[in-house]
């Protein structure tokens, strides 16, 4: 069983918070978020007819991704809030909390998911959402995610304070576990919202401790024939749009303040096994050895090999990446019998991304036939590149052209709950600048002033596709 120390790094010794590993405490949780819920105001929200020269407010938002982020803080202001942990469970009862107090009606879903609903003046129409999730990495920054959810938040408030005028619906959603630092399987919740999880891609999805998330689940009430039971009506749905934090280092370097983007990577996710013997360090010779180190060894270092070679744009911008591995004994005076390691090959297109993770695999296969090891494969989870809506992108260039925002036309090299949505809706995503690109890491930053830009960018997209047919 992986360690949750290797799910950080071999090479170095983090301490890390223990996950709650406990389903049952964590669907007691749930029934106590729930319950909050039946304590809600609603507010009633009067019409008027200007959009324009409302704006959202800063301090407000600032404070209230402040107070999200000092949950689960950690060493140099690290964040770690995994996904069903009693820190990410925390986070998303101080959301509901906010949610209460803009007076939002408030729907939890079976696996968590929150929605905090305005009401528009057509109670007929589908709802546009806005969101994002609050599960990170381990050791992550304040950010990726937060931004996304109080910002829609704080768009939603400025619109219901100033009573705006809002046909559709406006939905706040937080995602559960979009991150997959737990257990290798990313956008789970809005896998579940837009019926995309099926039964047996939950089969490798594994923590550190071995609690398997189809357990998980199936604590939550959520059996493997259910999974589509959580799956939202399309027709409920107007649009989704996603606020988020670039995570990389374009927008800064070009001196541009919003990306708006087009397609968004999707990753190829296996665990490789190699299978030796564990020996007597002293004892065994060179010759006789099956060292299942030195096999992972020489497949990291292929799959940069490889990677690297379909890294340019023409090739299909490949990154490729072995973030975990766990050896066993792993102990400083035995061969290594067994090693595992995950296995993230990401790509804008679908074919190039097949291409490297099939040739990874190959490789793991000769390399163990080489050495005389036992080798499997594992899939934890295969997507295909998600383009985004090409309207929407209009709709929030055309925004930024009239405020005169320098914005950039952009991929997404992350994953996000947007590429889950755009199978069930038009969904589109707004970027700010990360600072120096850094990301899943505590030096996360994104400047207040991009933040509360990309927040107003949001409410405007959102007060014009409200109130349009689209
Ligand atoms: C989400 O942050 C991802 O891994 O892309
Ligand atoms: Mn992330
Ligand atoms: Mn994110």
């Amino acid at each position: 069983m992986l360690g949750l120390e290797s799910y950080v790094s071999t090479a170095q010794s983090v301490k890390v918070p223990a996950a709650n590993t406990d389903p049952v405490r964590y669907a007691s949780k749930l029934v106590e978020l729930k319950n909050l819920t039946l304590m809600r105001t609603v507010r009633k929200v009067k019409i008027v007819y200007s959009t324009t020269g409302f704006s959202i407010n800063r301090r407000r938002l600032m404070r209230d991704l402040n107070a999200i982020g000092r949950i689960g803080i950690g060493d140099r202001g690290s964040v770690t809030r995994l996904v069903f942990s009693i820190k990410e469970l925390r986070s998303r009862q101080l959301l509901i909390h906010l949610m209460r107090q803009a007076g939002l009606k408030i729907h939890i879903d079976g696996i968590g998911n929150i929605f905090g609903r305005l009401d528009g003046s057509d109670p007929k129409a589908p709802a546009l959402l806005a969101g994002s999730h609050l599960d990170t990495v381990i050791h992550g920054g304040k950010y990726d995610g937060p931004v996304g959810v109080i910002g829609a938040l704080e768009a939603i408030r400025t619109i219901s304070e100033n009573k705006i005028s809002i046909r559709s619906p406006l939905e706040v959603v937080c995602f559960v576990g979009e991150e997959s630092s737990r257990f290798g399987f990313s956008t789970l919740g809005s896998s579940l919202v837009a019926g995309e999880v099926r039964a047996k891609d939950l089969a490798n999805a594994v923590d550190a401790q071995g609690t398997k998330l189809a357990d998980v689940l199936s604590s939550l009430g959520i059996a493997p024939n259910k999974l589509r039971g959580l799956a939202r009506d399309p027709k409920t749905l107007k649009a989704y749009l996603e606020l988020h934090i670039e995570q990389g280092p374009i927008l800064e370097a070009i001196g541009k303040r919003i990306g708006l983007v087009t397609t968004i990577a999707a990753p190829s996710r296996f665990r490789i096994i190699f299978k030796g013997q564990a020996d007597h360090s002293g004892t065994t010779p060179m010759g006789m050895r099956k060292d299942a180190l030195v096999a992972a060894a020489q497949l990291i270092e292929y799959v940069e090999k490889v990677s690297r070679q379909h890294s340019s744009m023409a090739k299909g911008r490949v990154v490729g990446t072995v973030g975990a591995m766990n050896i066993e004994p792993g102990v400083i005076n035995a061969v290594p019998g067994k090693t595992e390691l995950l296995v993230d090959i990401r790509s804008t297109t679908a074919q190039s991304k097949d291409r490297v993770a099939r040739r990874v695999k190959r490789e793991a296969q000769s390399i163990a036939r080489r050495r005389a090891l036992g080798v499997e494969v594992l899939t934890i989870r295969e997507e295909d590149p998600v383009p985004l809506d090409r309207r929407l992108l209009r709709r929030t260039k055309a925004i930024c052209e009239q405020k005169q925002i320098a914005y950039e036309i952009m991929p997404s090299g992350a994953g996000h709950d947007a590429m889950q949505m755009a199978k069930i809706t038009p969904a589109a995503m707004i970027f700010i600048p990360s600072r120096r690109g850094i990301s899943h890491n505590p030096q996360e930053w994104t400047s207040p002033d991009d933040i509360g830009l990309g927040t107003q960018l949001l409410m405007e997209t959102m007060i014009q596709v409200a109130n349009e047919n689209f």
